[in-house]
């Protein structure tokens, strides 16, 4: 019995190479590789929807399983099953072309609907699959249900069954009018108490409630959110402190790494930065900005929503347009950010350039040949551009937030990868930029060598994996 392998079932409603809109879908992609890899003793895998975007790009390597009908309240609903083994993972996805052949993964009147079904789905897909998982590991609200339904509709068939719901930003909680709590969530009565809160139906609340284990992706975030970063959670997350943990994200190492990456035709290293340059000169073209291997180029790659810091950047874009800088953005969000970048854009051709686009492709130029990366979040859980910037020689400027400060040392204390400061004011941001410019311009030598301390941090999964173990291990009824 001992010697039998800890079952994991990741549930979650975005995974790399499947399908990323966020951090989210990178992290379940690349943890349960890494876990998959290192630990002989898991046996990891993974239930997603089967979305249009990669359905006829995988199908032909995907098994089916079969199918089954998933009550939700009133509704009697297809649930297909499809397999994959990709990386020692297996991968499990639910078909039902209704919920999940849409033009977005998200943003929908019934989104409530749509994750509640996946939710259910999951208990299907453990039945028909014939794989009963010690561990159901969930990933925020569009998956918050499970731990709940297993508390209120399955222990009495899977008593040993526990989970885990792991936090990527509690600002999303999946809020829903009360009546909505049968109708929709196909929930009794006398569960109310679980989800509700402030008058509402709260997913992310029941699954911090219902779960064995609760974790956050920095463990800065994960006392962050228990005094003032909760966003109307904290009394609910220190009441059940005692079950949680933060971890702080990795990246995939291999994946971005300047000296393999198949996307940069000249390869680098720390101590060999030509393809850096070549980076920079590709990009500088790409986005018809003036050749200048040497002016500092500064880049935002982000979401355009408020706690990112974006306001703190449009507030000092006029003074950063005086400095000797080129500017380049990428990301879409809210509509006035994005006028605003476009405004700039057209006044400072010279200057600005911004594409308002989610291109991974166009991305991985701009971490290879920008010079800074900003990131001035108001709230980060973890983050993981600073990351994937530190790999590429791209030297952050973040706020001392969540998972920045967990990841991002301040270079003026002394050996650092980056620039930090703690304000959240545009006049703080403003003159960390140019400290930053100071020493890229007058001290090219420091500048080297902080991109050398940058580039060579371990930001692998490797310690986090192993936490992740060790809460399995914890919680696994043998
Ligand atoms: C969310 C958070 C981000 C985190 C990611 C992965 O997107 O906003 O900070 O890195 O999830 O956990």
């Amino acid at each position: 019995m001992g010697k039998e392998k800890i079952k994991i079932l990741h549930a979650v409603s975005e995974v790399v190479p499947f399908l990323a809109t966020g951090g989210m879908g990178q992290v379940a992609g690349a943890l349960t590789k890494s876990l998959a890899e290192n630990y002989p003793n898991l046996d990891v895998r993974v239930v997603t929807p089967l979305y249009a975007y990669f359905r006829d790009k995988y199908e032909p390597q995907m098994q089916f399983l079969g199918n089954t009908e998933v009550r939700l309240a009133w509704r009697t609903l297809y649930c297909g099953l499809f397999e994959m083994k990709l990386d020692g993972v297996t991968f499990y996805f639910v078909d039902n072309r209704h919920y999940f052949d849409r033009e977005n993964t998200y943003g929908y009147f019934d989104d409530g609907e749509r994750f509640a079904f996946f939710s259910k789905a999951v208990f299907s897909a453990i039945e028909c699959a014939g794989f009963t998982p010690d561990i159901v590991h969930t990933h925020d609200w569009q998956t918050a249900l499970v731990p709940i339904y297993l508390k209120t509709q399955y222990y009495d068939e899977h008593k040993d069954m526990r989970t885990v719901f792991t936090m990527h930003n509690i600002e999303y909680q999946g809020k829903y009018a009360l009546n909505a709590l049968h109708d929709v969530f196909d929930l009794r009565l006398e569960d109310r108490g679980l989800v509700e809160y402030d008058n509402c139906i709260n997913l992310m609340k029941g699954a911090i409630v219902c779960a064995d284990r609760v974790t956050t992706v920095s463990p800065s975030y994960a006392g962050e959110i228990q005094i003032s970063g909760g966003y109307g959670l904290e009394a609910i997350v220190r009441e059940n402190a005692f079950k949680l943990r933060g971890i702080i994200n990795g990246i995939d190492t291999k994946q971005y790494d300047p000296a393999t990456d198949p996307m940069l035709k000249k390869k680098y290293t720390a101590s060999s930065l030509e393809g850096k340059a070549s980076a920079k000169r590709k990009l500088q073209t790409l986005f018809n900005l003036p050749k200048s291997p040497r002016k500092m180029m500064i880049c935002v790659i982000s979401r355009l929503v408020s706690h990112k810091g974006i306001d703190l950047i449009t507030y000092i874009m006029d003074d950063l347009l005086n400095l000797d800088v080129q500017f380049l953005l990428l990301g879409t969000g809210d509509h006035d950010y994005e006028l605003f970048f476009e405004d700039k854009t057209a006044l400072h051709p010279n200057k600005v350039a911004a594409s308002i686009a989610f291109n991974p492709d166009i991305a991985g130029l701009i971490y290879a040949g920008a010079d800074v990366l900003l990131m001035p979040s108001r709230s980060e859980p973890c983050g993981l551009s600073q990351m994937i910037a530190c790999r590429y020689g791209t030297i952050p400027i973040v706020r001392k937030t969540g998972g920045l400060g967990d990841t991002i040392r301040d270079c003026r204390g002394g050996e650092g990868n980056g620039f930090v400061f703690e304000e959240y004011t545009a006049g703080a941001l403003f003159e960390t930029i140019r400290h930053a410019l100071d020493l890229y311009t007058y001290h090219p030598d420091d500048w080297k060598n902080l991109i050398g301390e940058a580039m060579s941090c371990d930001f692998g999964w490797d310690v986090s994996a192993r936490e992740y173990l060790s809460v399995y291990e914890g919680i696994t009824i043998r």
